[in-house]
């Protein structure tokens, strides 16, 4: 078997007396999607936001390709090829959202020796079809709705090329058609090919999602997570079942049926 893509140790995170992450240890490997999912206040931004390097754990490790990132710079680990996007969108609002995307086609990950501007803009631009908002290429970052500023954040994610792609609630703002298209093509993104440099194989995903149906419909594999802990780790159909999962979900009046 490969080495996993990204390996999490013993990792915590403490605010004073709460810890949204308990010493969490777990792998994702190369060929996975994988749903993560908690009620409200479990620690799931808090995890996707200590492997993004956004904030730094008290305590613990956290390997990509091998490599040691824990507390690395995020520019760096970018360009490893580590890309996400956040539960709070964060674009550059007075720029166009072809620019916004553009910026994500020059990361040094990325950028062609020599490319010209038109091919980068034509990049950037198949990553705005693929996420299914290419006709709001031209207006300013500033006028989108939340759920078309999710579609942006997405778009510029993937023109960084990345192999693993952290997600936190992709599916936020969007209707029930747009949440299904949009996991439909998370999902075909993953089995490789159909975008920019046609990866042979496309790139592990971690997915933070309260959409459950459409969420389960693509993960391989799902991580629970409840105050701050690993509660349960299986397949959909394991999860769905597991005794542990719904008394969390169900102790904080949340459906797991949702
Ligand atoms: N800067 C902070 N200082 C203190 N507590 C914090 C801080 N950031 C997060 N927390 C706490 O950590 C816990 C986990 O928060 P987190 O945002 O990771 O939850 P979540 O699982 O993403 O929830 P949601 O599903 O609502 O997005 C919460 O109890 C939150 O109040
Ligand atoms: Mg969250």
């Amino acid at each position: 078997m490969h080495e996993p893509l990204l390996v999490v140790r013993n990792l915590t995170k403490a605010y004073g007396g709460i810890l949204p992450a308990n010493n969490l240890n777990f792998e994702i490997h190369h060929d996975e999607i994988v749903g993560i999912i908690g009620p409200n206040g479990a620690g799931k931004s808090t995890l996707m936001r200590l492997i993004a390097g956004v904030l730094r754990p008290t305590s613990g490790q956290i390997l990509f390709k091998g490599t040691d990132i824990t507390g690395q710079e995020i520019s760096k680990t970018v360009n490893m090829g580590l890309a996400s996007t956040f539960q709070i969108v964060r674009p550059f609002r007075h720029l166009p959202v072809i620019a916004n995307v553009m910026v994500g086609c020059l990361s040094p990950r990325s950028k062609r020796k020599g490319e010209w501007v038109k091919t980068v803009e034509q990049r950037a631009a198949n990553a705005l079809e693929f996420c299914g908002i290419a006709d709001l290429a031209k207006e300013s970052a500033s006028v989108l709705s939340h759920g078309d500023l999710k579609r942006l954040e997405l778009a510029r994610a993937i023109a960084t090329e990345p192999d693993l792609l952290l997600l936190d609630e992709p599916l936020g703002g969007l209707n029930p058609t747009e949440a299904r298209l949009v996991a439909r093509s998370l999902k075909r993104l993953h089995k490789g090919g159909r975008f920019g440099r046609l990866h042979s194989e496309g790139p592990a995903m971690m997915i933070v999602e309260h959409k459950l149906s459409e969420l389960m419909s693509i993960v391989d594999r799902v991580i629970v997570i409840n105050l701050g802990k690993i509660i349960a780790i299986g397949s959909p159909e394991e999860i769905v079942k597991n005794d542990a999962v719904i008394e969390a979900y169900l102790g904080r009046d949340n459906s797991l049926a949702a």
